[in-house]
């Protein structure tokens, strides 16, 4: 079966087409995944702002969805001539624009669309519905609805932070026959420890009670005034620090507790007063441009590690009291080459996506709705879905 997947839970425009055959043992095949990065929208502000990435999202799901198809060889010209679609008087055209009622701009361009192109090869639509920021949610859901409706192609609804794990399946299914797995979703808006007995039974364990690891490298980096997103160039950053006794030290919140929880935004504050402290320090400002960068760098160092030191410490301890054989990484953090070197080296089997499927992505929403294919709805009832900022895995 083809699967069109469309994933626009924060500031990415993901439209992946993926292939699936077999049942018990799915082969995947990935026909494209294209994906609108925003970053630059962004990074004028050091942050995502919801009603501004949902714009980007009505501007770029139309393009992808065209890139996508054509990537598939799945985009062709409507034959022997643009259908004569008699919209104004059609019930169709209504039920159209009742979908798309919130997305005029993208209503018009659809309707050109659907005239000009024939209904492609697709079996099943899949669309992140939640969690994430609620506008974003809401232009992909809409989209989605559109399309199912319009072609008559059934849609399933898939859970955002669900499909960070499942993504992990796509080269190999993960051995969940010698017992439960434990996998970590560290993204920009989460922080979460999932105990996992099958796909489809889950049950959070434990997760941030204040701001996600995601969110602190992205607040952390904007203290330090190094731009946006923050978890890659500290992670760079990070790469050149040399950590000693006279780096800053700073505290791994909750590291001894015996919940599974986190907590981040202690941390962010520590940086602040710390980054504070040096800008203030004489000997900070006499020194050369070069050992000026080697304390900023010193400082990422430690954010970093403070960071990986709660997530390796808590993870694990719930791998080990729930006898879990796997943990599995997954979300926009678990890109953090040394988060992975360090997971690698303190428990047997840890499973991660290549980086750039650990970021949002559209082939994540398109396994995720493989493995949820039961759930799917029928075209004619696209109205009984809806985004769920708060939706919750295991629920
Ligand atoms: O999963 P994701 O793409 O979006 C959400 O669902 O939130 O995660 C984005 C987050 C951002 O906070 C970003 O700074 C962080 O993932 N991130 C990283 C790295 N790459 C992305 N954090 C640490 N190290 C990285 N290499
Ligand atoms: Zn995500």
């Amino acid at each position: 079966m083809k699967i069109l997947a469309i994933e626009t839970s924060c500031d990415d425009t993901g439209i992946s087409i993926l292939e699936a055959s077999g049942d018990k043992n799915p082969n995947f095949c990935v026909l494209s995944n294209t994906i609108a990065s925003q970053i630059k929208v962004h990074q004028k502000y050091g942050g995502v702002y919801p009603m501004m990435a949902k714009r980007e999202h009505q501007r770029n799901l139309l393009p992808a969805l065209i890139k996508a198809l054509e990537e598939s060889k799945l985009l062709k010209i409507s034959n022997p001539k643009p259908q004569n679609l008699k919209f104004n008087q059609s019930q169709k055209l209504k039920t159209l624009n009742f979908i798309l009622e919130r997305e005029p701009e993208l209503f018009k361009k659809l309707l050109l669309f659907f005239k000009k192109y024939e209904k492609p090869d697709i079996d099943l639509i899949s669309i992140t519905n939640g969690p994430g920021l609620e506008p974003c949610l809401w232009a992909g859901v809409n989209f989605a609805k559109a399309l199912s409706y319009f072609w008559d192609i059934p849609i399933v609804p898939v859970n955002h932070i669900e499909s960070h794990i499942l993504v992990n399946f796509l080269d190999k299914p993960v051995d969940l026959s010698t017992g439960p797995a434990i996998a970590l979703v560290v993204s920009g808006g989460h922080t979460q420890i999932i105990l996992i007995k099958k796909i489809g039974s889950y049950k959070i364990l434990g997760e941030t009670r204040d701001d996600a690891a995601g969110e602190c490298f992205d607040k952390c980096a904007k203290i330090l005034g190094l731009g946006y997103p923050g978890g890659p160039i500290i992670s760079n950053l990070a790469k050149k620090s040399a950590l000693g006794p006279t780096s800053p030290k700073l505290p791994r919140p909750m590291i001894n507790t015996k919940d599974y929880d986190f907590s981040f935004s202690g941390l962010k504050t520590a940086v602040l007063y710390s980054w504070q402290k040096i800008k203030k320090d004489p000997v900070f400002h006499s020194s050369e441009k070069n050992a000026q960068q080697q304390t900023i760098a010193n400082m990422a160092g430690e954010i970093q590690q403070a960071i990986i030191d709660v997530l390796i410490k808590k993870t694990i301890k719930a791998a080990k009291d729930y006898n879990a054989k796997t943990i599995i990484l997954g979300g926009g953090v678990s890109a953090n080459t040394e988060l992975r070197r360090q997971f690698l080296k303190n428990f047997e089997n840890v499973i991660f996506p290549k980086p750039e499927l650990s970021t949002d992505n559209g082939l994540m929403t398109a396994i995720t709705g493989y493995f949820d294919r039961k759930k799917k709805v029928a075209p004619r009832k696209v109205a009984t879905i809806k985004a769920n900022a708060n939706l919750r895995i295991g629920q």
